[in-house]
């Protein structure tokens, strides 16, 4: 049988502070709301939840507050199996906090970062360790850029897979970008790493980003799946699924996590993608963005006639 494979997530954790309403308030109005919500969160703790169930090793690098929240988000990683002894907990940093607002099918996210961002590049080199002994690194742009791009150096040098999602959407510097080998951003995120405009045609965003020294570029398309294209090669496109959707909060993270398995465990970029895509249009169908990450039978389950 193959060993799972070993995979730190650097990045961060928030409590989501989930609102559901019938519609997004105007501007300046105040109006009332259905439920709310606290859940754990943050795009790396996600991230790493998701790659746990699916039964990756995985470790996780961050920083919360040495406060309720954080004990609590700590305690749901290591409910589904996440090594948290590199997260640095702190006196003097709230937790990060997002506040999340469910309305008519979509969501909108403040995040206030708080403990994130002090998740820094001082605090890589004393778990450099884990980095040595990993198959893949997995990073957002949740905790502070430079974080992001020493690790990216770091995880470079010793070999491994960097896969950066570049979530939520920053301008990216070629230094950073030439230790990328997987990208995945969605439509927006592309136009701005690339400056190029919104309605660019999606190849050319791509090949921009590609030129930039990213080896593999993979683009988000919601329900429409995915499309990727690697350097010197040709844009290929992976269909979404139709599934009932709860919940897209956390879609991206899931498919982030489905897709650094696959490629820890040495698939195909065209097999690694279309897993990331039912990953994702498995985690949409149940509520929170941490709740819905599948378990590797459960896709297996869920796809068995698609396949
Ligand atoms: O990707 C979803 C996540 O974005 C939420 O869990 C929230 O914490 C924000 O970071």
């Amino acid at each position: 049988m193959q060993q799972e494979p070993k995979i730190v997530v650097i990045g961060s954790l928030n409590m989501d502070l989930v609102v559901k309403a019938p519609r997004a308030p105007k501007r300046g109005e105040t109006i009332l709301g259905e439920e709310i919500h606290f859940i754990p969160g943050g795009k790396g703790a996600n991230q790493a939840i998701g790659l746990a169930r699916l039964g990756a090793e995985t470790t996780m690098i961050g920083a919360v507050g040495s406060d309720a929240f954080g004990a609590e988000l700590q305690e749901a990683l290591q409910r589904d199996g996440v090594n948290t002894s590199s997260i640095k907990v702190l006196a003097a940093q709230p937790t990060g906090v997002a506040s999340i607002l469910l309305a008519e099918g979509d969501n909108s996210i403040v995040v206030v970062p708080g403990a994130n961002a002090q998740c820094l590049p001082e605090d890589l080199k004393r778990f450099e360790a884990k980095i040595a002994e990993a198959d893949l690194v997995l990073l957002q742009l949740e905790i502070p850029l430079e974080t992001v791009e020493y690790a990216a150096e770091l995880a470079r040098r010793y070999g491994k897979i960097v896969l950066l999602n570049p979530a939520p959407a920053q301008t990216l510097s070629r230094d950073l970008l030439s230790n990328v080998d997987y990208l995945t951003p969605n439509r927006s995120e592309l136009a701005l790493i690339a400056g190029v405009a919104e309605d660019t045609p999606l190849d050319q965003g791509i090949e921009r980003v590609l030129e930039l020294g990213v080896s593999t570029c993979i683009t988000t398309l919601g329900a429409e799946g995915a499309a990727y294209r690697e350097r010197g090669g040709r844009l290929l496109r992976v269909p979404g699924h139709k599934v009932p959707v709860v919940d897209t909060t956390g879609a991206g993270d899931a498919f982030n996590a489905g897709l650094a398995y696959a490629l820890a465990r040495s698939q195909d970029i065209r097999e690694a993608v279309a897993f990331a895509g039912r990953v994702s249009a498995l985690a949409v169908t149940k509520f929170g963005a941490q709740g819905g990450m599948p378990r590797l039978n459960e896709v297996a389950e869920y796809f068995r006639e698609e396949r």
